[in-house]
Order: structure tokens, then sequence, then C-alpha cells
């Protein structure tokens, strides 16, 4: 791990709806994530980790605040210049697997590059490469309807890292799991952890976050713990 900071996020507000309606999800929120660390988030349902989530992976905007990536601004108001972030940066795993269920598990993960307009060619070492990391070489050719939760996980988690991103995000990536396949899922991101990827886990299993480097705690849209080190 490194002394660096590559997620900061500083005093970061975010409201949804209006009025009467008003939801204050994130009420100044600051944490810091260093570069190969591996961080649990934790927090009761509503607190406002997916929201967080959601903000560090450039698929959402805030009201106010900063986020500092390796030190520069991410941009929220460029359209153009927060895709490029999040597709170049970000890869993304969330509960429910989310993959396309009318493309098999080598189109899915093909996902991400055709959007980065690589060769098919680089294509298919990539996507191969990904799903031998990921144990499911043999299912390439096999729909999400085919796959147990463990497997279509891993599709996901295929998906989310055949660009080589520097940092991985996962929004409850067990919490529709069995204990044992949780656990190897869990392993996973910390093999993916091993080779120098900073990775964040939301998680509500204090087993999963147990094995982190640290667990952050958020209230009602505040961090409460910031499990030693990481708060600016
Ligand atoms: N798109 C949205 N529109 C309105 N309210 C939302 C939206 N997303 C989240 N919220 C609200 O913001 C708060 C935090 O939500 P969320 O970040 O999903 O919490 P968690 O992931 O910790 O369960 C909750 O009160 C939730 O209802
Ligand atoms: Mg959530």
């Amino acid at each position: 791990m490194s002394d660096k900071y590559i997620i900061e996020i500083k005093d970061v507000h975010k409201t949804f709806g209006k009025k009467e309606g008003k939801v204050e999800a994130l009420r100044g929120i600051d944490i810091s994530f260093r570069e190969g660390e591996m961080t649990a988030v934790m927090g009761k349902s509503g607190s406002g980790k997916s929201t967080l989530l959601n903000i560090i992976g450039g698929i959402m905007s805030f009201d106010s605040g900063k986020y500092l990536y390796k030190g520069k601004e991410v941009n929220l108001k460029k359209q153009s210049e927060l895709t490029k972030f999040r597709r170049k940066e970000i890869g993304f795993v969330v509960q429910y697997f989310a993959l396309v269920d009318d493309l098999n598990v080598f189109q899915n993960v093909a996902l991400p590059l055709k959007y980065m307009g690589i060769s098919r060619r680089n294509i298919k070492k990539k996507v191969m490469d990904a799903l031998t990391e990921l144990g499911i070489r043999d299912k390439a050719k096999a729909y999400p309807y085919e796959l147990s939760g463990g497997q279509q996980q891993r599709a996901a988690i295929a998906r989310a890292i055949v660009k080589d991103p520097a940092v991985v995000l996962a929004d409850e990536p067990t919490g529709a799991l069995d204990e044992a396949t949780g656990d190897s899922v869990q392993n996973i991101f910390r093999e993916l952890n091993n080779k120098g990827k900073t990775v964040i886990i939301v998680t509500h299993d204090e087993k999963v976050a147990q094995r982190c480097d640290r667990i952050v705690r958020i209230k009602d849209g505040i961090v409460v713990d910031c499990g030693g080190g990481g708060i600016s």
C-alpha cells in the first residue's frame, strides 16, 4: 500500500428531491483512500453508502464539496471528461451482477472494451485473460441464466476489471450469495487488491469487512469512524 491518497472526498453533500420530499443522503462526507488500500464501508440501510460509492465511481453528481482523484479535481461539469475518467479508472461491481441477459459471458465482459474502441483481436485476448483470472474461461459462451450466482458475480467482476482500472468499487457484492460463495468472491477482491488495485467494498457483513485493511462506518450521511487514517 502506498501512503499517497488516490481518492479524496472533501465535505461532500448530496440531496435528493425537493422541499418536503427532500432527503439529505450525504451531509458533509470527508474520507480519503490510499493507493492499493482495501476498505470496507459499513452502515445501516439508507445511511448513504451507495450514494458515496456512486459519486466515487463518477456515475453521480453532488451538490457541494470536492472530489480529488490522484490529487486532481474530478470535473463533474464536463460529461465527456467524467465518462473518460470512469471508463479508464473505475471498475464497478453491484449486488445483483447487472449482466446483460441476452449477451453471453464473453460479450458481457467485452462491453467496456467495445466502448473504448479497442480492436477485436485485443478484445478477445483481454476478455479471455479476465475470464481465466476469474476461473470461468469455460463459461465464455454461456448466458447469464445458465450460471450460478457465484459464476454470475465472477462474470460481473471480469467485466469490471477487463480494462485494468486502478480502482474497483463493489456495492454489496456478496449480498445475494450464500456464505461459501460469498467467501470465494471476497477472496477475489483480496487477490485484485494484492495485484495493486485500490478496492472499496460496501458490505453489511462484518466478516467480509474484517478481512479488509480498514472499516469506514457511515451513519446518516456522515463518516462516524474512518477506521484509522484516511480522513482529511
Ligand atoms: N435516486 C434517489 N432518489 C431519492 N432518494 C434517494 C435516491 N438514492 C438514494 N436516496 C435516498 O438517500 C438515502 C441514502 O441512500 P443510499 O445511499 O442508497 O443508502 P445505503 O446504500 O446506505 O442503503 C436514503 O434515504 C435513500 O432513500
Ligand atoms: Mg446501498
